[in-house]
Order: C-alpha cells, then sequence, then structure tokens
C-alpha cells in the first residue's frame, strides 16, 4: 500500500510517499527559511501563504523522486493538528482535493503521535515503551502502549524547549533557525562557563514535568549574573552553557521516567531530537532501547505522517472530508 504524507503544520511544506509504513520511496521537504529569516521566527501569516504557493510544486518533485504516478496512490494521510491553524488548512485542504481527485480516502493524523512514529521508518518498535518529544511546540515524555495509544506522564508547563533554544539565537543574535545555530555554537564553548538554573518545579505530580521559562529569562535578559568567576563571557560559552542545561533538564526526567514505569525501550522525535548534545547523552544509557530517527526525520517532514498513515489506512480507520484542523490538542502541556 502506498500512502501520501501531507506536512504543512508549521513552516515546513513536505510531502513524501511510503510503500507499507516503512519503506520511504521519495519525500521533498521545503523549509522556508528564508521566508522568515528576517523575523528570526516563524511568521504564521506568511507561513500559509508560502504553504499555499508550495504545495503543488513540492507534491509534484515528490512524485518525481518517488518514481510513481498518481493513481498508485492507495490514501492520503495529512497532518490536520496540533499546529498553526492557516498552515494546516492549506495542507488539509490540498489532501481534500487530492481525495476528490484521485477517488481515494483521507487520513488525518495527529503531528505529535506522527514525530513519534517516525522511528518506525528505521528500527523495529516494539510497545510498550516510553516516547520523548521535543519539539518548537511541544516538550513531553510519554508512555505509548500502542502507535496511537499515548499517555503524558511529563510536559512542559510553559514553554517547550525548542522554543527556548530559538529565543535564545534571537535575543544574542546566533542565526536562523536557531536551535541548530545553538547546537554548532555550543560545540566550540564551555558548558560550565555560566551557572543558569535549571528547572525546580515543586509539588507532586510534577517530578516528570519541566519548565523553559526561567532558563529563557536568565539567558537572555540576565546572562551576566550567571557567569562563573574567571570564566569568559562569550556566544560559544553561553550557547554551550545554555545547551547543557537545556537538555539536562529533559535527560533528569527521561531517567526518573525509565526508574518508574521500569520501561527501558524509548522512541524520541521532534526537532530538538536533532540536537547533538541529547543524541550523544542517549548513547551513554547504555541501558536503554532508543529508536531514534536520522536528523532529516527528527525535524518536521512529511516521510513520519505518510507512515503513521498507513496504519490508519490498514485499519480503515479514514476521516471525512468534513475533518477540521486544531491548533491545539489538550493535555499536552502540563497545568501547574
Ligand atoms: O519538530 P519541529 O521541526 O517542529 C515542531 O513541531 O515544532 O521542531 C522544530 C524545533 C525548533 O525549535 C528548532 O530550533 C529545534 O526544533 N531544533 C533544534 C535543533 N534542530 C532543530 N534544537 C536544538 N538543537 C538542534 N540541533
Ligand atoms: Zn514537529
Amino acid at each position: 500500500m502506498i500512502v501520501v504524507g501531507i506536512e504543512s503544520s508549521c513552516d515546513e511544506c513536505a510531502v513524501a510517499f511510503v510503500r507499507d509504513g516503512r519503506e520511504l520511496l521519495g519525500q521533498v521537504v521545503h523549509s522556508q527559511i528564508r521566508a522568515h529569516e528576517r523575523y528570526q521566527g516563524v511568521v504564521p501569516e506568511i507561513a500559509s501563504r508560502r504553504h499555499t504557493e508550495l504545495i503543488l510544486p513540492v507534491y509534484r518533485q515528490a512524485l518525481k523522486e518517488a518514481a510513481i504516478s498518481p493513481s498508485e496512490i492507495d490514501a492520503i494521510a495529512v497532518t490536520t493538528h496540533p499546529g498553526l491553524s492557516g498552515s494546516l488548512l492549506v495542507g488539509t485542504t490540498f489532501a481534500k482535493g487530492l481525495c476528490i481527485g484521485l477517488n481515494r480516502p483521507l487520513v488525518s493524523v495527529n503531528h505529535i503521535l506522527a514525530h513519534l512514529y517516525a522511528p518506525h521508518l528505521v528500527a523495529t518498535v516494539e510497545y510498550p515503551c516510553l516516547g520523548l518529544l521535543v519539539s518548537g511546540g511541544h516538550t513531553m515524555i510519554a508512555r505509548l502502549d500502542a502507535w496511537d495509544e499515548l499517555t503524558v506522564l511529563g510536559a512542559t508547563i510553559d514553554d517547550a524547549c525548542g522554543e527556548a533554544f530559538d529565543k535564545v539565537a534571537k535575543f544574542h543574535n546566533f542565526g536562523y533557525p536557531g536551535g541548530k545555530a545553538v547546537d554548532e555554537l555550543a560545540a566550540r564553548g564551555d558548558d560550565t562557563a555560566y551557572d543558569f538554573p535549571g528547572s525546580a518545579l515543586k509539588g507532586h505530580g510534577h517530578s516528570l514535568d519541566v519548565s523553559y521559562s526561567g532558563i529563557k529569562t536568565a539567558v537572555t535578559a540576565q546572562a551576566a549574573r550567571f557567569l562563573r568567576p574567571g570564566k569568559t563571557a562569550s556566544p560559544e560559552n553561553l550557547a554551550a552553557s545554555f545547551q547543557r542545561v537545556a537538555i539536562g533538564m529533559i535527560m533528569k526526567r527521561l531517567d526518573r521516567a525509565v526508574e518508574q514505569t521500569g520501561l527501558v525501550r524509548l522512541v524520541v522525535g521532534g526537532g530538538v531530537a536533532a540536537n547533538s548534545r541529547l543524541r550523544r547523552e542517549l548513547e551513554k544509557r547504555r541501558h536503554l532501547e532508543v529508536a531514534i530517527p536520522p536528523m532529516s526525520l527528527c525535524t518536521d517532514n512529511a516521510a513520519m505522517v505518510a507512515a503513521i498513515g498507513y496504519e490508519y489506512a490498514e485499519h480503515k480507520r479514514f476521516a471525512g472530508l468534513d475533518v477540521p484542523v486544531g491548533a491545539r490538542v489538550a493535555g499536552y502541556k502540563a497545568a501547574y
């Protein structure tokens, strides 16, 4: 079965073709970096307008890459939630048009479940397992009992981890996109130069939750206060110290989640899963069986949408053409 995946929830406009949920036949991902660079962040209105210009050429190019004809498509999967409403609407409307034009069924995909499904494209994943999702919009540790059965164990109470990377980069002019820029600078810095505060949430039920607003303020507005005596203030040192604490926060919660659940299998997804420090920290934990996709399948892509779309199609769980888009999904942020 060939499923086409369509992803337009934020600034990536992507189309991919996947056979039987595992074999990536071809994919085109257009990151709208140039369109948003001057604003150092994604501007929703610009993103949705660019998607309308890009979606058809990206689809046509992906068909070429996969070397298939539209008549070979068995089902059309599209991210409908969560994300930027205007952007989601473009991909979803295009998908509905394809359904009508090709007379094929529609699959409505949850972006978070798709990120956590991406490891299936490179590894055999067994359930139950833990899921770590770290992206620009979400940060959560979950228990997965099946590809579509997710229980949130811990999450951010405010900003997402990727959002903190982006804002730190924007404030200090490290470059755009921010996460990658911080990661690259950090490679040349002393990660002990600054003593930035981690996240210390008090109270029962928060042992797996995180907060990024504190470190975001510390690194942007108050950096000088946290420079250790005898250390040098430099972009590299600041980036490395921020990255140590930001990734350390997640690793601490992940270690706790392993301890609390006894689960050692882990799937990882989301843009921050491309972070070199996070990947190194995961590698160090030899007791864990980690399924983590290559960088290109960590950040937003359509292969993960097509892959999980196959599961829905196999189970004949199709959506109606009246399926709406949804900016948010309840329960993905911890209440505090
Ligand atoms: O999954 P994704 O592409 O989009 C969302 O669903 O949000 O994640 C984008 C996020 C951005 O915040 C970006 O800065 C971050 O992933 N990111 C990174 C790295 N590459 C991308 N953060 C840290 N280190 C990286 N190497
Ligand atoms: Zn994403």
